[in-house]
């Protein structure tokens, strides 16, 4: 299938439409509480909404999107970034969104000379990325395992990962 969508930066406006599609891709999530559009809307009020994507159709329809938001990692305040969260259109599985936002993201990181990324997700979906278990890099509680990370301009960051209040 030929792509009708391209990947930009959140512009004023997007808001709803963002909140939509997260809402409509975590709504059969089975780790999902159905806090992720809050958790988008949190870190915008803060200011902690440090790159937002949206994929959008030619036609002008906002199917998919990424947050990015600032970490730190142990003593490293500076640099980190976590992803997420990610949604694509449930109608629209296997297009290649999420890949193209995730993909346009790290892009996007490196440009702005970030150290690098972290993700707390599935493996089988973020190892395509280059994400990957870290050796010196801990996430509190039973999600730990789910924790992986990119380096983008190292050194490496090590310590327990600390991400926004917002995703409570
Ligand atoms: C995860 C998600 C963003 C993927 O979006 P998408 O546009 O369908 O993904 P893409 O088209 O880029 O990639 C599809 C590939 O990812 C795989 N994939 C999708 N979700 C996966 C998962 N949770 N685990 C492993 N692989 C997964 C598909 O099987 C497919 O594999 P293939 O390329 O080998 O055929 C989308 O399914 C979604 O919004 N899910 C609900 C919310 C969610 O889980 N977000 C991520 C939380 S960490």
């Amino acid at each position: 299938m030929s792509r009708d969508w391209s990947i930009r930066e959140e512009a004023p406006g997007d808001e709803g439409a963002i909140a939509a599609v997260t809402a409509a891709a975590f709504a059969d999530h089975p780790h999902s509480s159905g806090s992720e559009p809050r958790i988008i809307e949190r870190l915008r009020e803060r200011g902690e909404l440090a790159l937002s994507l949206v994929a959008q159709t030619a036609s002008g329809e906002i199917v998919g999107h990424i947050a990015f938001s600032p970490v730190t990692i142990g003593d490293t305040r500076q640099g980190w970034f976590g992803l997420g969260p990610l949604s694509a259109d449930p109608l629209r599985k296997g297009e290649g969104i999420g890949s193209a936002l995730v993909t346009r993201g790290i892009e996007v990181l490196r440009e702005r000379g970030a150290a690098g990324c972290a993700v707390v997700g599935d493996p089988g979906y973020y190892a395509r990325f280059g994400f990957a278990r870290p050796d010196a890099i801990s996430y509190p509680g039973p999600l730990d395992p789910y924790l992986q990370v990119m380096i983008l301009d190292g050194p490496a960051a090590g310590g327990v990962i600390v991400y926004s209040p917002a995703y409570g």
